[in-house]
């Protein structure tokens, strides 16, 4: 093989190949990218969000195969899957602990970023496709657990899809349409298993384009100081690769305990009772990772309100970067701020909790609280704390931090 045509550094095939698609250029840049110095285990939940996103794919894939989108079969194609499939209880088992176990590590990973104030310049469109990937991640996780058809299944779709009706004039109209017909029924759930399959593959686009924003330029870090020499970073690999390895350790032990010893622990056990629109539970509560906005929708005495503030809840992620008008962006150099930041993590548990309580009495009056707490984190104590908060001084570069 001669030599490339020039517009690469490679010789022989790999030259001949890179001339014409630079993916070992690429390889190239990706192994000599480097990362400052002191990043904490907190930064490898970026890596673990991908790993988990990894192993629904994987598993879903899988599970499909042996699944029948049908009202008649569902329920009891999911019972052969874990009866007569080979390994097949292990399958289900793992893709339905992994949808927890990525909701849990994405929620470590955004809180991570509020605290270090990730999400500032200049790295407000990272932070825009991270919430645009968590509202894909809902969406994927609400549709999937529609489909073994089961009572929480039906009963949950049932609510959440009827939320649009709250919209004067087209309300109703939309959740037919939602629905393919007059009720959650067999179109709704075909639809939703088939979207239920396609978003995984968009989500994966959007995490493409969320590192491509990441490289430009590169990961904040504990101190919120950015880079400016050498002096500061270390090479990506294999320094943060080996520690990302012990990460992808901890999540699969997290993941093997819930699978091998307390599998439904984090599930409903309605949802092994096939759905049956005769029959309404006392209690329907979505799975805990949509519980703080559960609570938030019904801590409102109206339903358009509900919705309304539900939907609220996550759009003002996307004004946070100018909301938090403060220059400095590590919550470790930012006195109050650090306090307020975990109140309000406080306040999402406790929202949390909320949400899977009966919506009567005391439990609403507190729900409503822990809400107007949630917006006024955003629209009151940011902007204020950007405008009065002293901040500690600012180490001069990360190497002497
Ligand atoms: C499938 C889900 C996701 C994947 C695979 C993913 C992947 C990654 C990776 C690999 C990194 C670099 C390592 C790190 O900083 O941890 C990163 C950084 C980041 N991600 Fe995500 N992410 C996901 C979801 C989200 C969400 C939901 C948000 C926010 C709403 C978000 C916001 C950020 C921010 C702000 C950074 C930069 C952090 C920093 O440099 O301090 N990501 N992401």
């Amino acid at each position: 093989m001669s030599k490339s045509s020039g517009n690469t550094e490679f010789t022989g095939i790999a030259g001949w190949i890179d001339s014409r698609l630079p993916v070992f250029t690429f390889l190239k840049h990706s192994g000599e990218y480097r990362a400052p110095k002191n990043l904490s285990y907190m930064w490898s939940f970026g890596s673990l969000a991908g790993i988990a996103l990894l192993i629904q794919i994987v598993t879903g894939i899988v599970l499909a195969m042996h699944y029948t989108p049908h009202v008649d079969y569902a329920f009891d194609s999911v019972e052969r899957i874990m009866r007569d499939v080979p390994y097949g209880w292990f399958l289900r088992y793992t893709h339905a602990v992994g949808a927890s176990m990525f909701f849990a590590v994405v929620y470590i990973h955004i809180f991570r970023g509020l605290y270090y104030g990730s999400y500032k310049k200049p790295r407000e469109l990272l932070w825009f496709l991270g919430i645009i990937i968590f509202i894909c991640m809902m969406a994927t996780a609400f549709m999937g657990y529609v489909l073994p058809w089961g009572q929480m299944s039906f009963w949950g779709a049932t609510v959440i899809t009827n939320l649009f009706s709250a919209i004067p004039g087209i309300g109703e109209s939309i959740v037919q349409w939602l629905w393919g017909g007059f009720s959650v029924d067999n179109p709704t759930l075909n639809r939703f298993f088939s979207l239920h399959y396609l978003m995984p593959f968009v989500i994966i686009g959007i995490v493409v384009l969320h590192l491509v924003a990441l490289h430009v330029h590169g990961s904040n870090n504990p101190t919120g100081v950015e880079p400016k020499t050498d002096k500061d970073t270390i090479p990506f690999h294999p320094y943060y690769t080996i520690k990302d390895f012990v990460g992808f350790g901890f999540l699969f032990l997290v993941l093997a305990w819930f699978i091998f010893f307390d599998p439904n622990r984090l599930g409903h056990p309605d949802n092994y009772i096939p759905a049956n629109p005769m029959v309404t539970p006392p209690h329907i509560v979505p799975e805990w990772y949509f519980l703080p906005f559960y609570a938030m929708l019904r801590a409102i005495p109206d339903k358009l309100g509900g919705v309304v503030v539900m939907f609220s809840s996550l759009l003002i992620l996307f004004a946070l970067p100018w909301l938090d008008s403060s220059k400095v962006k590590s919550a470790n150099y930012r006195p109050i701020f650090k306090w307020v930041f975990w109140l309000f993590a406080a306040n999402c548990i406790l929202l949390g909790y909320l949400g899977g309580m009966p919506a009567e009495g005391s439990y609403v009056i507190a729900a409503r609280f822990a809400t107007l707490f949630y917006f006024a984190f955003f629209l009151v104590i940011l902007p204020l704390l950007g405008k009065y908060e002293r901040p500690c001084p600012l180490p001069k570069s990360i190497h002497e931090a």
